[in-house]
């Protein structure tokens, strides 16, 4: 039988009307791998993402116009010539702001508040809880309904400004499509480009705000049939919300690395169409 206790504190798993159980866990199988995991995923892309950030260096190729999503849209005077597609609405800024600071909080906004990351980093970096059957260390539990995770409830807003993101985004492949010498050109980096951006879409539109956006509060979806086939579409996508959320992590950091790569010379870009 397991060792027994005697509640103490009065809060959470401690309370009087739990089982006292004196055990952490009873769970005898490796249940802290997923939350390491998960932990170990989000700390290399924060580390690479925010070193990548600041660095400003090796972020657009001039000859093909290939653009990081690191840096996109570039708005300031301090961005390399020819990388900013949509005109400078700043002036010089100082080093310790990143050239992308005009969207990058937006992004971080949408990860942070996404319900699958939610649920991530819940978990691994709170352990509210770790696991199944693995007691929190918290004793009070409040979930989103104060400050500060009652934020976490403007999902939403922060879908809208991802979907604005994900325009900008095609746009730069879309201008990704450029030779030497001016006019059509087509290499590896134009695929890399594209298939992030396919991706960074499926991952925006398979949110679950962006499925309650397209078909939630309707009462006959027979009186709404194009709300209606969106959100069947949607919906599609949203079971892979998961899946895509690391997908997408791991193009934009392969993505970024490929720019960085050919825009430092230290490969060139496999060109098909010069
Ligand atoms: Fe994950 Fe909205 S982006 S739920």
């Amino acid at each position: 039988a397991a060792p027994t206790r005697v509640p103490t504190s009065g809060t959470g798993v401690f309370s009087t009307g739990r089982a006292a159980i004196a055990a952490r866990t009873l769970r005898t199988d490796r249940w802290w791998v997923p939350p390491a995991i998960t932990v170990a995923g989000l700390a290399i892309f924060v580390g690479y993402a925010t070193i990548r950030s600041f660095v400003r260096t090796a972020y657009w190729v001039p000859e093909y116009h290939y653009l990081t999503p690191f840096y996109s849209p570039c708005l300031s005077s301090s961005c390399v010539p020819g990388s900013s597609h949509f005109g400078h609405w700043f002036g010089a800024l100082p080093s310790w702001i990143p050239l992308g600071f005009v969207v990058l909080p937006f992004l971080l906004g949408f990860r942070l508040t996404c319900y699958y990351y939610r649920k991530a980093y819940y978990r691994s970096v709170w352990f509210s809880p770790p696991a199944c059957a693995v007691a929190e260390p918290h004793a009070k539990y409040t979930g989103e309904t104060k400050l500060p995770l009652i934020i976490q409830n403007v999902h939403r807003y922060f879908f809208y400004a991802a979907f604005v993101v994900s325009i900008v985004n095609t746009y730069d492949a879309i201008m990704a499509f450029h030779g030497r010498d001016g006019g059509f050109g087509f290499g590896l980096g134009n695929i890399v480009l594209t298939v992030n951006v396919v991706l960074l879409w499926a991952y925006t539109l398979s949110c679950h705000s962006c499925r309650h956006i397209a078909g939630g509060r309707l009462k006959h979806f027979s009186a709404h049939p194009v709300r209606y086939w969106f959100w069947t579409q949607v919906s599609k996508l949203n079971t892979r919300h998961m899946a895509l959320a690391w997908t997408t992590l791991g193009t934009l950091m392969l993505t970024d690395f490929y720019v960085m790569l050919v825009s430092s010379h230290t490969i060139s870009d496999l060109r098909f169409v010069h």
